[in-house]
């Protein structure tokens, strides 16, 4: 190939990285993966400035609830304020830097740090501290937690910018928001809930490798061809040679695998569940109650949608799974089962199927985690230095919403989540 970065190197003291001397339409460079001062370079230029998914309104449904979550590898605390609304803090002290919060979730109109008693109202503010002489004329309005800059949310899901300014999170999201409408529509109460609790699955691999391979339609029929075949799944065809399901770049980094292609052609409700109408009576009647027999049919058909919300949020038909950086070659994936508000017959399943392909017994992510760590071992050889992403380039084309499409098989999206990583880190 053409010229490019001549011997294998560490970009660490080089502060004018050339970005495009590392990401080419067709190729990156292995560097990206390993060099830990690039992941420093994301944490600041991607992780603490855009939005980033961080949880579910369901997950703390009362006022004074809180659950641990995190923005990249920080640690922050979601908490339901008194009138509801939804407050992200720091976890941190303003006294000597401690963490208030040690349990993963509960109910708590305050927090006290551990190591000198300072307690804090939920929404953050600086309540008390012991032996308050000792702070006689100390102006105890500076000294309240950390808030999250941005907060927003969208059909629940929540998200955060570190940055106190930049695009909002309706620009962020852009057509991304389709496909939570459609995740939402597939609920007979247009709601989701993500209450069943998450596994967590850390891989000794770079953050960027789960990213991509969320939408890598070319490995299910290898990686998961054993998965498939116990349990009698008709998913290979979905991502076969001759499968009619397409790659989509969605912009801003967002990827989606569009199985509804696929769905159509079979015209079964609930084929995209692996089961049918038959089997879920009390779903199937719901859904017809709320949406009209037709237009429930049409959801079925369609089922949930297999999207990458950049940089973090992905939600795979029965799963939603949140993604989070710990260091350039470890990552964690946060998994729970979607539940749909109000439909306990399908949420029993969801369940059941979500332990069975990601739970502890299940192959799933295993097999997955087993190519990123073999990935992440191959990228610190020094032969050859460049992955190739060019898979599909000459067949790539525009949607009819003038959206860039591949089969589904393509790296159509892992050459748009490159393309959108270049802008984010190139602004300095
Ligand atoms: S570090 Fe929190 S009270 Fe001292
Ligand atoms: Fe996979």
């Amino acid at each position: 190939m053409q010229s490019h970065v001549s011997a294998r190197r560490s970009v660490s003291a080089d502060k004018g990285i050339d970005w495009g001397d590392l990401i080419r339409e067709d190729r990156v460079h292995g560097a990206l993966y390993t060099d830990p001062a690039i992941f420093e370079i994301e944490l600041e230029r991607i992780w603490r400035r855009t939005w980033v998914y961080v949880g579910h309104e369901s997950e703390v449904p009362k006022p004074f609830d809180y659950v641990m979550k995190s923005i990249g590898p920080e640690p922050v605390i979601m908490s339901r304020g008194r009138d509801g609304e939804i407050i992200l803090l720091h976890n941190r002290c303003p006294h000597r830097g401690n963490h208030v919060c040690v349990s993963q979730k509960g109910t708590a109109r305050s927090f006290t740090c551990p190591y000198h008693g300072w307690t804090f109202n939920a929404d953050g503010g600086m309540r008390g501290m012991p032996f308050p002489a000792g702070y006689d004329k100390v102006d105890r309005s500076t000294l309240g937690l950390g808030r999250v800059a941005r907060v927003a949310s969208y059909k629940g899901f929540v998200f955060a910018s570190l940055a106190a300014a930049g695009p909002s999170l309706d620009e962020h999201l852009g057509a991304a928001k389709d496909a939570l409408d459609a995740v939402c529509a597939n609920s007979p109460s247009g709601e989701v809930e993500l209450t069943c609790g998450f596994l967590k699955h850390k891989v000794k691999a770079n953050w960027k490798f789960v990213v991509e391979n969320e939408t890598d339609g070319y490995h299910p029929g290898f990686v998961h061809s054993s998965i498939f075949q116990v349990s009698g799944s008709r998913i290979t065809e979905l991502y076969g040679d001759a499968s009619q399901s397409l790659a989509r770049y969605l912009g801003n980094g967002h990827t989606e695998i569009d199985l509804r292609p696929e769905f159509r052609k079979r015209g079964e409700p609930l084929s995209w569940f692996g089961t049918t109408a038959a089997r879920l009576p009390q779903y199937v009647s719901q859904m017809n109650e709320a949406y009209g027999e037709e237009k429930a049919r049409e959801i079925m058909i369609d089922g949930v949608p297999h999207i990458m919300i950049y940089p973090n949020l992905f939600i795979a038909e029965i799963q939603v799974f949140s993604i989070q950086p710990l260091a350039v070659d470890e990552t964690v994936q946060h998994v729970t089962a979607l539940q749909f508000k109000g439909a306990p017959e399908i949420n029993r399943r969801l369940r059941q199927q979500t332990m069975g392909s990601v739970g502890p017994a299940g192959f799933l992510l295993a097999d997955d985690a087993v190519m990123y760590e073999g990935t992440q071992i191959g990228v610190g050889l020094s032969n050859p230095e460049w992955l190739f992403i060019g898979r599909g380039r000459h067949r790539e084309r525009l949607d009819e919403q003038g959206f860039l499409v591949g089969n589904a098989t393509d790296e159509t999206t892992t050459r748009g989540i490159w393309r959108h990583y270049r802008s984010l880190v190139e602004a300095a």
